[in-house]
């Protein structure tokens, strides 16, 4: 029986029925006649208590639980007189699965992140980083569950790959033998040294699933990808990791306000899906993290978001929603963001959120061929390098628009939780890539 089981049952089905229970320790007390042990079994926040009589069988086991012990519970479900549960379990047998000697660094007490981080292996037993994991868990999910009702295709894009969606040369490249580290292999006429790279061609480690997207947005309709994404940006913020998960989704005869139309009611999807299904996850969020945190989530829910065109965006204060912020100024954007007729913006938004800043990036696509080969050009790209993805211009071309929502932004989002590191289980940026 799940822990979650038993401390969130409301109705009596359960009382007098006998369980098992196998989780950790967190806390035990001794008395006279009973001994009293918090087991976490990671399913919710609370541990349930169990209650160890001494004239058990096996009572001499209780000396062996310590702090972080694992164990094995067989007993009865009780009303408990305690404060704090409505149920507790009265303990008929009692089993050490495994000791845990007193130098186990998760003592009871509050840790900060910071330490936490130092060992990524056992911060998934301490209430923020498992509370962290569930809401993550209930996003991804919330995820799939908001494409499919919406008829999207699932898409397993490349990790490995030759082009740059973003352009911004920020990539990690692929080499299939070992060399040192950081140094490029250069030729005599100062050219990169290739050979040693994915089967003697130039590889790299995707920065965005989109191109490959926009292929199959272009023969199946809605698609969309989830998967994980690397940028070699050596930026060491509480917002940017060298590996992060990214959901874009891929809509043809699709423009730039049905772009944003879909980011909208995923975001709202996603967020009250996490309210459903993790309450007393957001409300320990909310009491030890963020104040504001369950008010924020409900007004994401309940309100539309605010649109607003960059330039005058630019101009105006803060928000206390989130904000849609589109056509921006076409030289600071991506080669494939489709021009405005202005010709000095482009068909992108951003959705950006109190707290975390950008959440989304998204464009209608440039799908005029022309265009779309002038402006590759324009930024020092190689048309002949890109011969498929122009191909997708060159037979049939349709309007199409997507989006990227960074997943560890979304989660930090979410719980409150301030550095992307907290984010991810075992986060990957400069100086990391332990555990
Ligand atoms: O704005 P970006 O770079 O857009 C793209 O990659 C597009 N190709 C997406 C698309 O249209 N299909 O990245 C999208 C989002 C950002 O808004 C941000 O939330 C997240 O990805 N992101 C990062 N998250 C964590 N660490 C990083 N280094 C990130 N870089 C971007
Ligand atoms: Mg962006």
């Amino acid at each position: 029986t799940r822990v979650k089981a038993i401390m969130e049952a409301t109705d009596d089905p359960l009382l007098g029925k006998t369980v098992a229970v196998k989780g950790w320790v967190r806390t035990k007390r001794d008395q006279k006649a009973f001994s009293f042990v918090e087991i976490n079994d990671g399913s919710c926040m609370k541990g349930v208590q169990v209650v160890i009589p001494q004239d058990v069988p096996t009572y001499s086991a209780v000396e062996r639980l310590t702090t972080g012990a694992s164990v094995s519970v067989t007993g009865v479900v009780v009303e408990s007189p305690g404060k704090g549960q409505r149920f507790e379990v009265k303990a008929q047998e009692v089993h050490v699965v495994g000791e845990c000697p007193t130098e186990y660094p998760l003592q009871k007490k509050r840790h900060t992140l910071e330490f936490l981080r130092g060992i990524a292996h056992l911060r998934p037993r301490t209430n923020t980083i498992a509370a962290v994991a569930r809401v993550r868990s209930a996003l991804a999910q919330a995820t799939h569950d908001f494409f499919r009702e919406e008829g999207f295709l699932y898409l397993q894009s490349p990790i490995i790959t030759a082009s740059d969606c973003e352009g911004a040369g920020e990539m990690f490249r692929v080499t299939t033998l070992p060399s040192e580290v950081s140094k490029v292999p250069t030729l005599e006429d100062g050219s990169t040294d290739y050979s040693q790279d994915f089967f003697g061609k130039p590889a790299f480690l995707t920065v965005s699933g989109q191109l490959s997207g926009e292929t199959h947005a272009c023969a199946l309709g809605d698609v969309y990808t989830f998967g994980p994404t690397f940028r070699a940006e050596n930026s060491q913020t509480t917002r940017h990791l060298a590996e992060f998960w990214m959901i874009e989704p891929e809509m043809s005869f699709a423009d730039l306000r049905d772009d944003m139309d879909n980011a909208e009611a995923f975001v709202k999807h996603v967020v009250s899906h996490a309210m459903e299904v993790c309450g007393s996850d957001l409300e320990f969020f909310n009491k030890f993290y963020d104040k504001e945190l369950l008010q924020r989530l409900q007004r994401i829910k309940d309100k539309p978001f605010v649109r607003t065109e960059h330039e005058r965006w630019l101009a105006e204060t803060r928000y206390d929603t989130a904000v849609f912020v589109y056509d921006y100024p076409r030289d600071i954007k991506a080669f494939y963001m489709r021009d405005n007729e202005d010709g000095k913006t482009v068909a992108a938004m951003d959705l950006l959120v109190p707290g975390v800043g950008e959440l989304i990036g998204g464009s209608q696509r440039e799908e005029r061929l022309e265009q779309l080969e002038a402006k590759m050009v324009e930024f020092n790209l190689s048309p002949e390098d890109y011969w498929w993805y122009n191909d997708l211009r060159r037979y049939g071309s349709v309007p199409h628009a997507g989006y990227g929502l960074g997943f560890e932004r979304l989660v930090c989002y979410v719980t409150g939780v301030e550095n992307i590191r907290d984010a991810i289980a075992f986060p990957r940026s400069p100086g990391s890539a332990e555990f």
